[in-house]
């Protein structure tokens, strides 16, 4: 048995904080320790007291003075779209025709698809984000590269070929048929193998025929053990032509809720522009609204209402939907989420964006049983934050004395330089990270 003994200051959730005096829902071990075997968090508490359980020749990660968390969960992600970042455009669907269905088309090359899948996952990692839900391209080797990236790495991750039949270009269409044969394939290929979970992903109903629908409902129905992502209620122009798609529906979200693709399982990228009806439908259903902050400023989408949906009882993610997303990092993500909700007049605190990251996004995607948490038990998905990363966190961490102020100056001024190490199902990652840029070998 390998085990690994990591030392630093300890911080998990437990629950949701309800405020930011919340000190019940998380726990906190100023001298904390995590014992790894396998892959797996055994012990979780003060050093003295889990050094005690460790054999005396386990190695020990000596991480003091930095926080030690879960592995951050991304739960809205693009991977095609890496290099369709920081792309000139007023609105979304004219940044998805001019630049993102472009991009998109490179995917029919798997050695593409590979090359990008690999540095994909090292940006994620080297971010401090360890688990995602991604869409892929139409090309099923996309979803191959994606998941081999994955699994090269041994990461928990959730991923799906984007099914797409009309209003794209057409070296971007499948058909309802082939849409739902690929996808049968795909899902028999990789759910479930190891860490990877299969996610049917009708990108949205503007891009599929009343028939691909019923077929993703089909999907559905025979994979009760898959995901189901898409996008809902993003842009007033997307909802309009939507609605002038599926006129027999009352709104957008019935479009979906019509074809049985509403569950618990189920992630709606953005749900920005809701009724009160939709948002109910999302509560009785289950179906997780997931909150693109960088995107929706970004692409002028709208402000992301989380009161409203919440006061329904509707379930809530946060996600980066790189790239119409602009930073993998989930820190700064977290920090355009406390701005949005200020335009809103609705606080998010710091503990609650922490609990976000972690426990919260793991509760939405129903994996808090193995990730999102440092209990005994789950999978060693843990990375490790260094609060004085640049001069100015250094200055502001000076005149800090909370563990809430230290959370908020991570998130409002941290990022990727800020994560100093990742490990993922207790494995360290950082050194073996590539350097991301560079030319095709
Ligand atoms: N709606 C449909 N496809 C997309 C996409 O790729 N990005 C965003 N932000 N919205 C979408
Ligand atoms: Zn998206």
């Amino acid at each position: 048995m390998t085990e690994l003994l990591i030392r630093g200051r300890v911080l998990t959730f437990v629950d949701e904080p309800r405020d930011i005096a919340d000190t019940n829902s998380y726990r906190y071990f100023e001298d904390g320790a995590l014992l790894i075997a396998d892959g797996r968090i055994i012990a979780m508490g003060e050093y003295s007291d889990v050094a005690r359980i460790a054999g005396s020749e386990t190695p020990v990660a000596d991480h003091r003075p930095h926080l030690v968390l879960p592995g951050l969960i991304d739960a809205h992600i693009h991977f095609p779209q890496m290099q369709a970042v920081a792309s000139y455009a007023a609105q979304l669907l004219e940044w998805l025709n001019t630049y993102t269905f472009v991009e998109e088309q490179k995917f029919a090359d798997e050695q593409h698809a590979e090359f990008v899948a690999e540095r994909f996952m090292d940006e994620l990692l080297r971010h401090g984000t360890t688990t995602v839900a991604a869409y892929c391209s139409v090309h099923p080797q996309s979803v191959d590269a994606f998941f081999r990236a994955a699994q090269a790495r041994n990461m928990c991750v959730i991923g799906g070929k984007v099914m797409m039949d009309r209003n794209a270009p057409p070296a971007l269409c499948d058909t309802a048929q082939s849409g739902y044969d690929e996808t049968k394939a795909l899902i028999a290929r990789w759910q479930g193998k190891g860490r990877l979970h299969y996610a049917i992903t009708p990108r949205f109903a503007i891009t599929s025929t009343p028939e691909q629908m019923e077929m993703s409902g089909a999907l559905a129905r025979e994979h009760p053990e898959a995901y189901i992502q898409t996008h809902l209620s993003e842009n007033r122009e997307e909802i309009a032509l939507t609605r002038s798609l599926y006129p027999q529906a009352p709104d957008y979200t019935g479009i979906y809720e019509h074809y049985g693709l509403l569950g618990r399982k189920t992630l709606l990228g953005h749900c920005i522009h809701l009724s009160g009806r939709e948002a109910k439908v999302l509560a009785e259903t289950g179906a997780v609204a997931v909150f693109c902050p960088t995107s929706n400023l970004f692409l002028g989408s709208g402000l992301f209402d989380r009161d409203g949906l919440r006061a329904e009882g509707a379930r809530i993610a946060v996600a980066t939907d790189i790239g119409g997303g602009t930073s993998f990092s989930m820190l700064k993500t977290l920090d355009e989420a406390y701005k949005v909700l200020q335009l809103r007049g609705q606080r998010l605190s710091p503990l609650h964006s922490f609990y976000m990251m972690t426990l919260g996004n793991a509760r939405a995607l129903s994996l808090e049983d193995r990730i999102g948490t440092l209990e005994p038990g789950t999978e060693a998905d843990v990375i490790v934050l260094n609060s004085r990363a640049t001069p100015v966190m250094r200055m502001r961490m000076d005149v800090a004395s909370t563990l809430t102020e230290e959370l908020f100056l991570l998130q409002t001024t941290g990022d990727d330089r800020a994560v100093e190490q990742v490990y993922v199902a207790g494995k360290p990652m950082k050194e073996a990270l590539g350097e991301g840029a560079g030319e095709k070998t």
